[in-house]
């Protein structure tokens, strides 16, 4: 028997987000591909942004409400994981507090990211010091990859313990190999995955847009080497 456990909107975020963040964090490290990254970046916190939403009115399994988290919750998984006599339909409780560390450090890197571009580039400067963004953008971006990374270990736990259930399939096909209700989109959920698929491609475009203050940083440059001269 099998159930529909991700619909089509979680597994196309899940994929969008995994190539948006692993291409925008390999760009972050490249000097001359700053636009690429404020597209790849910002498409990330888009995307989050929605899947934020998604989970306050989405369907079953996606929403919030069905992510496992409490204390008890996590002693009963970690007590009974290799005895499976609890088989997890949604997010079990760890991946669940795994999944919201990856929504919370996902958008603190992206507005981070937003704040210092605006920072260095003229534009909107709401008093943070540019230091401490460029610290919590890389902080956050850094937690972001250790976090998929425990993610990536979960899910390969999960098909070495819990082959059966079929985790790492779902989210591919949406189905896992057990019975209980299955998720149902709505009208509105329907929708929203119209905005959810357009809007963050928007702001790829927007922000691949984005004017880098290329005078400052020239001068930066002739600075640094006048410096050198003097040396
Ligand atoms: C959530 C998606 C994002 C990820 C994973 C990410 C990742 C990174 C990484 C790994 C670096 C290099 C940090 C270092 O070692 O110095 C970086 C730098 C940077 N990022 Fe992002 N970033 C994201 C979003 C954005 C956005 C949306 C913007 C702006 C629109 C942005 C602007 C910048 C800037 C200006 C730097 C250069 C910081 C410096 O001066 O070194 N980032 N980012
Ligand atoms: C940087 C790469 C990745 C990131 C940031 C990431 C992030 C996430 C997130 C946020 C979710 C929760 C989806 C939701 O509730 O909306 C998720 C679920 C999932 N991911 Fe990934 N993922 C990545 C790569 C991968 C890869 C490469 C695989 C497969 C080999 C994978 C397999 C899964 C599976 C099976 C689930 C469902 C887990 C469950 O049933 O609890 N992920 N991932």
């Amino acid at each position: 028997m099998k159930t529909y456990i991700w619909t089509f909107p979680t597994r196309i975020f899940h994929w969008l987000l995994a190539i948006g963040f692993t291409t925008a964090y390999i760009l972050g490290n490249s000097d001359n591909l700053e636009n690429l990254h404020f597209a790849f970046g910002a498409f990330v916190g888009i995307l989050l942004i929605f899947r934020l939403l998604f989970g306050l009115f989405g369907p079953m399994y996606s929403n919030f409400r069905d992510f496992p988290i409490s204390l008890k919750s996590q002693k009963e998984f970690i007590t009974t994981y290799f005895s499976k006599t609890k088989i997890y339909a949604g997010h079990n409780p760890a991946a669940s507090v795994v999944m919201l560390l990856i929504l919370i450090v996902g958008l603190v890197c992206g507005i981070s990211g937003y704040l210092l571009y605006t920072s260095g580039n003229n534009g909107l400067n709401i008093g943070i010091s540019e230091d401490f963004l460029e610290e919590s953008h890389e902080v956050s971006a850094n937690l972001f990859l250790i976090f998929a990374g425990i993610h990536l270990l979960g899910i390969l736990a999960d098909v070495l313990f819990h082959s059966k259930t079929g985790t790492l399939q779902s989210i591919f096909t949406g189905y896992k190999n057990i019975e209980t209700n299955s998720a149902r989109l709505n009208g509105f959920h329907k929708v929203f995955i119209l905005f959810w698929l357009i809007i963050p491609f928007y702001f790829f475009y927007l922000a691949y847009g984005l004017q880098i203050n290329t005078k400052e940083k020239k001068s930066e440059n002739n600075e640094y080497y006048e410096q050198d001269d003097d040396e």
